[in-house]
This record gives C-alpha cells, structure tokens and sequence, in this order.
C-alpha cells in the first residue's frame, strides 16, 4: 500500500479503538470529588517525565536523522510540560521536589522496549500523544467544572498544542518512513498494542482514584 493510503487507514484504526479510551475520560466523574487535583496532577508529572525519558532513551538507537531529532523535540516539550505541572502543583500546595516517579510503568517499558524507529514513531508520537490530546480534554473538562482555571490554561494554552504537534509530526513522520508492507505490519501492531496497554491502565487506574478524567502526557 501507498504510504498515504496506509497512513489513512492507520488514524482511522486509531481513532476508532481510541473513541473507547477517550469516551471513558469523558464520562461523568462517579465521584466529583474524586481524585482531588493535586492527585491528578502528580499522575500527570509521573506520565510527563515518562514521556520525556522515553524519547530520550530512543534517540541514540534511532539512526534516521528527521526521526531522531523530533524524539529530542518530544524530549524537551514533555520535560517542559512536566515543570509547568509541577509549578501549578507547588501553587497548589504540594512539594515537587519530593516527587519520585513511580519505579516502573507496563506502558513505557513496553514502549522503551520497542527496537525499530517506525513503531517506536507509531507508538510514541503518532499513538501515545494522540491517547494524551484526548484525555487531557476529558481532564480540562473536569478542571473547568471545580473551578481549576489556573490548570486549565496551562494545558490549553501549552500543553495541548504540543501534545497535537506531536502526533501531527508522527504522522508525517511514519508517511515518509513506513514504506514496506513489513513496516507498516510492525506500525499497525505497535498502535494497536499501546492503545490495548494505554486502555487497561486506565481503566484500573479510574477505579482506584474515582474518576476516569485524570490526565495522559
Ligand atoms: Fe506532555
Ligand atoms: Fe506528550
């Protein structure tokens, strides 16, 4: 298939398993009180830092140039998404400095674990940073009604077009690399297991903190 066609076909695929992740995100907290949004938001630093370690661990092992250079981008977007939290998390009352990253997540370390640049693209930025776009709104969602404006900003006005450009730059990224029907076979099957993974951990994450509005990276 032309890169074009599979690359159609591959956002359709997407965006149909993600309605469900994301349709979860956007239905009503079962407790509004769930989840308070200093607890929110340490789930948001965990996954920023995630994020940013994750694309730093690709670039060395990553030889094609376009590739490698917008995992550095990723690098420095999500290291800066995870300051802007961890400001608006001081503001809110909670020390940063004694935040430590959780030992160990499925989701990244099946993602680090990825060899080749084509699926690690179509996992990391064109799936991940997809997953991230739709329930960081269902998140804003949840800040604009208990009054959280402050958090809402800082993701519409920084994080979220730079969630968005991410997954635009894995998209143009994987029409110019996935070329060979192997590729694209290694492309579908990394978006198809990073949502699979993405959706279990939210679901037993929403049941332990009471909301399924909490955000990605
Ligand atoms: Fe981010
Ligand atoms: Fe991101």
């Amino acid at each position: 298939m032309n890169s074009t066609g599979f690359l159609r076909e591959l956002e359709e695929l997407k965006d149909g398993r993600l309605r469900d992740l994301v349709a979860g995100g956007a239905a009503p907290a079962p407790d509004p009180a769930g989840g308070g949004q200093v607890r929110l938001l340490q789930i948001a630093l965990a996954n920023e830092i995630g994020a940013s370690e994750m694309a730093a661990a690709w670039m060395p092992t990553t030889p094609e140039i376009d590739i490698k250079i917008a995992l550095a981008r990723q690098t420095g977007d999500e290291a800066r998404h995870f300051q802007l939290v961890a400001d608006r998390l001081e503001a809110l009352g909670f020390d940063p400095a004694g935040f430590r990253p959780p030992a160990s997540n499925p989701l990244f370390d099946y993602l680090r674990g990825l060899p080749g640049s084509v699926e690690r693209v179509a996992a990391g930025l064109f799936t991940l940073e997809s997953i991230a776009y739709g329930v960081n709104e269902s998140f804003m969602l949840l800040c604009g009604e208990r009054g959280d404006l402050e958090t809402l900003r800082l993701y519409r006005e920084f994080i979220q077009p730079d969630e968005r450009a991410h997954q635009r730059l894995g998209a143009h990224l994987l029409e110019t690399h996935a070329r060979t029907p192997d590729l694209q076979a290694r492309a579908r099957a990394a978006v198809l297991k990073t949502i699979e993974i993405a959706a279990a951990l939210r679901a037993g994450a929403a049941a332990r903190l009471g909301t399924a509005c909490f955000p990605g990276c």
